[in-house]
């Protein structure tokens, strides 16, 4: 056990994610537990540079654990890429006799704190946080799992009126550069085709999919393209089909920010309470630099070096699937 570890600072950076709120739960009262102060940095690292710093108890995380959104709240700091900004985020740190970090996040605040690491040498850990499924050492992210259910939910009533209407849905998931929410929110809603930044799918292949409608008279259909898409996102999709067949009448729908919001699944939760635990645990076992996430159901410490070098693919075998069941 670290005894030189005495108080630890908790913050959540960049896009938010259901089942931030139950990781923090589960950092601030994993440190209690283990006799450790703990401090809650507000708005990511945009707080610590400006001091907005609290002390948490057991009790200041009562109730949170269902709720969406993070009570640290979240941004993504401009200062703290300059040395002159980590440095004012180090001295208040100091001020506050904080002696180690948690972070929750994505890849952004991951690679912030790497360099303040090396800069400050602070004992750091990182959470897995974000909807993208983007990261590598971990085979789920808090908050995809949510937001992936999110978009199936979507998915499904838009469904219902492409149905009622023979109309064909073009709709836009989330996910950066990542297909993981197109690919498994797709499959789940049976469409007839799912666009993804992973995969090489041109413009016509996707018409060659949608255009036997013409001769079968498959009018409806739904389409999920991630945001990422290296050949368009859901409206320039739609505007190339449009231009080539009069034929279909065609909708889209955009769900964006939507996919960020709600109360986690019992899977975020329980994911996120155990990264929790286990950054914690982690921390005071000597691990500094380092991503806590889970790996065939075991909890895992990568080093952020790793993290930051690698890519989470995915799996190709997902789009076979997707292909044969769209026929
Ligand atoms: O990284 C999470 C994410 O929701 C991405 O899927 C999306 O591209 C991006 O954040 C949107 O960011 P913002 O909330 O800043 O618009």
């Amino acid at each position: 056990m670290n005894n030189a570890i005495t108080k630890i600072g908790v913050f959540t950076s960049g896009g938010d994610a259901p089942g931030m709120n139950a990781a923090i739960r589960a950092v601030v009262r994993a440190s209690i537990y283990y006799k450790k102060e703990v401090f809650g940095i507000m708005r990511g690292y945009e707080g610590m540079i400006d001091g907005d710093i609290v002390k948490l108890g057991a009790r200041s995380v009562g109730n949170i654990l269902q709720r969406g959104g993070t009570i640290l709240k979240s941004a993504r700091s401009q200062e703290f890429r300059a040395p002159e900004g980590r440095k004012k985020a180090f001295d208040q740190l100091k001020k506050h006799g904080i002696d180690a970090l948690i972070a929750i996040g994505g890849d952004g605040s991951f690679a912030g704190l790497h360099v303040f690491f090396e800069e400050y040498h602070l004992p750091s850990v990182c959470i897995p946080g974000t909807i993208d499924n983007d990261i590598p050492g971990t085979d789920f992210t808090i908050g995809y799992d949510t937001a992936t259910n999110t978009a199936v939910e979507a998915i499904d009533k838009i469904r219902d009126t492409a149905l009622s209407h023979n109309r064909l849905f073009f709709v836009e998931v989330m996910g950066r550069n990542s297909g993981y929410i197109a690919i498994n929110s797709g499959i789940a809603g049976g469409a007839g085709a799912i666009i993804i930044p992973e995969d090489h799918m041109t413009f016509e292949a996707l018409y060659a999919i949608l255009k036997p409608g013409e001769e079968t008279a498959k009018k409806s259909n739904v389409v999920v393209v991630a945001e990422g898409s290296k050949i368009g996102g859901a409206i320039e999709l739609a505007r190339k089909v449009a231009e080539r067949s009069s034929y279909f009448d065609i909708k889209v729908t955009i769900l964006g920010h939507l996919q960020r919001g709600g109360s986690p699944t019992y899977f975020d939760r329980v994911l996120a309470s155990k990264l929790g635990v286990a950054a914690v645990e982690g921390l005071l076992h000597g691990k500094q630099d380092v991503m806590v996430g889970v790996l065939d159901n075991k909890i895992s410490y990568t080093p952020f070096e790793t993290v930051r070098s690698g890519t989470h693919a995915i799996n190709e075998e997902d789009l076979r699937i997707a292909k044969i069941l769209s026929i």
